[in-house]
């Protein structure tokens, strides 16, 4: 897969600017079947980004992230974590929805690799453009875009690590020190945390245990923020 990189242009200054771009990627098969690229949304001087996976069905109908049943979710454990829910910036590692038809329903299918791989300069070009003092994994898919393959989340949710971190992976996932334009990336002091994804919490059999724990975790960045 060629990877998104060529689509991105290397003078573009806004988060606008990426997102008109970003329409016509073409940089990995997932654009052909998914109705539109759904990119980044929120406020561009956030101290907060949060990183989810992929766009759902929903999130790919509206082409807004989080605007489904597990955006839902997440704006209620972000508001009762006691997170100012109007200065945030919300994104995710895969920006077209995958999915696997079953008669006329979309199911999910989880990003691979050469996805996630694919994609990642679009996070990377958000990244450069924004300036967040802490930023949210949510789940593995965006742990692995911004932290490779090795981080578990289960091992390491709810802490605060430092970000970017100093290599440690071959592929240097850890660092996301500049973009395609050759810009450095502007949070050399920010946090990140790592935590469930929402959709997980649906999922779960013991639900109000899972977003116990979301609404836990969530409240460590409030902290951080405050
Ligand atoms: N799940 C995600 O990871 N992102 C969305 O935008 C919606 C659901
Ligand atoms: Fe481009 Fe990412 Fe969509 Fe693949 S998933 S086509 S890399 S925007």
């Amino acid at each position: 897969a060629p990877g998104a990189q060529q689509f991105i242009p290397p003078q573009a200054d806004t988060i606008d600017e990426l997102r008109a771009a970003a329409t016509g990627c073409q940089g990995c098969e997932l654009y052909r079947d998914a109705s539109q690229t759904v990119f980044g949304r929120g406020d561009e001087s956030a101290r907060l980004v949060l990183v989810g996976e992929q766009p759902g069905d929903m999130e790919d109908q509206k082409g807004l992230p989080f605007v489904g049943p597990a955006g839902r979710l997440l704006r209620r454990a972000v508001d009762d974590a006691g997170i100012d829910p109007g200065h945030l910036y919300l994104t995710n590692a895969v920006k077209h929805f995958r999915f696997e038809l079953r008669g006329k329903r979309r199911i999910h299918q989880t990003p691979d690799r050469v996805h996630i791989t694919a994609c990642r300069p679009w996070l990377v070009a958000e990244f450069a453009r924004l300036h967040p003092e802490v930023v949210v994994v949510l789940g593995a898919t965006a742990a692995k875009a911004l932290l490779g393959p090795a981080f578990r989340v289960t091992r390491q949710r709810g802490e605060l690590l430092p970000w970017p971190a100093s290599a440690q992976h071959p592929e240097d996932f850890t660092r996301v020190p500049v973009d395609n334009a050759g810009r450095v990336v502007d949070a050399p002091a920010a946090r990140l945390l790592a935590t469930i994804h929402p959709s997980a919490v649906l999922r779960a059999d013991d639900q109000d245990k899972a977003y116990e724990g979301l609404v836990a975790d969530l409240t460590v960045v409030a902290r951080a923020l405050a």
